[in-house]
């Protein structure tokens, strides 16, 4: 599938999710010859409660497949970045630490998250926090001016993760840090499962091997990369592939040295 067919699918599938008109789809593996019975797949990860009551209703659409600002080590006054934002849920979870003296931007490509996520910062008069339409390969935010960058199930949707991380790097300050939760497989997917649009927006099918994953972090001149966190699906793929959600973190190096 072209790059930008794999886009608008995506778009028009998050597009029906803000809008209400679907859930992601329930999927269920069995029959693989590593296991002989069958499961089904629920990504979504919880906040614990004091992170929860932050979050205003409507913007955990239950689509993460993790808790990127549990291990942000916040503090007060930075500027964070959530890339592919959605309803706002880690948004809302970063900009209660940082503070009225910090902020939160959320990007996403889907104009119906963005909108819903705008509505949600209304429901608790939210002053700092902004949504802003764009892509991750193309993020609308200047160089250098960000002290940590999130995300939440969303890298595996890019087509080009290369080019993802490397605006990551762009924006960050140097010495900031990017903490983000994402789902990686440790076997092969199928040419069929790479081609189905479904699996795709599912957060399945542009998911990397987690060395490879990691590789491209590294070649873009990110240090201390490290696994803080991880989980296998009980799921999984035709060729036995497991899945896994991981939470990542990785250090822009500062200029001087
Ligand atoms: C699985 S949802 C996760 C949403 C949110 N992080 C959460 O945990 O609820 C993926 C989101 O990423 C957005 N997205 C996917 N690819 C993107 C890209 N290349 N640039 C910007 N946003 C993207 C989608 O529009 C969608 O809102």
């Amino acid at each position: 599938m072209a790059d930008e067919t794999i886009k608008q699918n995506v778009k028009d599938k998050y597009g029906k999710v803000a809008r209400g008109e679907i859930k992601l789809d329930e999927l269920t593996s069995c029959g693989c010859s590593c296991g002989d019975s069958c499961s089904t797949l629920n990504m979504a990860s919880r906040y614990d409660d004091v992170d929860r009551n932050a979050i205003p209703e409507g913007a955990d659409l239950g689509l993460g497949c993790g808790t990127p600002v549990a291990f942000a080590e916040l503090k007060e006054g930075q500027t964070v970045l959530d890339l592919g934002s959605g309803a706002g849920i880690d948004v809302f979870v970063a900009a209660n630490y940082v503070g009225p003296a910090g902020k939160v931007i959320g990007v996403d490509m889907t104009e119906e998250m963005i909108q819903k996520a705008r509505e949600n910062a209304k429901k608790i008069n939210a002053t700092n926090v902004e949504f802003r339409f764009g892509e991750i390969e193309s993020l609308p935010v200047g160089g250098n001016l960000i002290d940590r960058v999130i995300s939440n199930c969303v890298i595996n949707l890019v087509p080009d993760k290369e080019k993802a991380f490397s605006e990551i790097h762009r924006v960050l300050k140097p010495g900031g840090r990017f903490i983000i939760s994402d789902i990686v497989v440790d076997g092969d997917i199928t040419e069929k499962e790479r081609n189905d649009a479904s699996l795709w927006a599912n957060c399945i099918s542009g998911a990397l091997k987690r060395d490879e994953y990691l590789a491209i972090i590294g070649k873009t001149g990110f240090k201390d990369i490290k696994v803080v966190s991880e989980k296998r699906y009980d799921y999984n793929l035709d060729k036995c592939a497991g899945l896994f959600s991981i939470t990542v973190v990785g250090t822009k190096g500062s200029s001087c040295c």
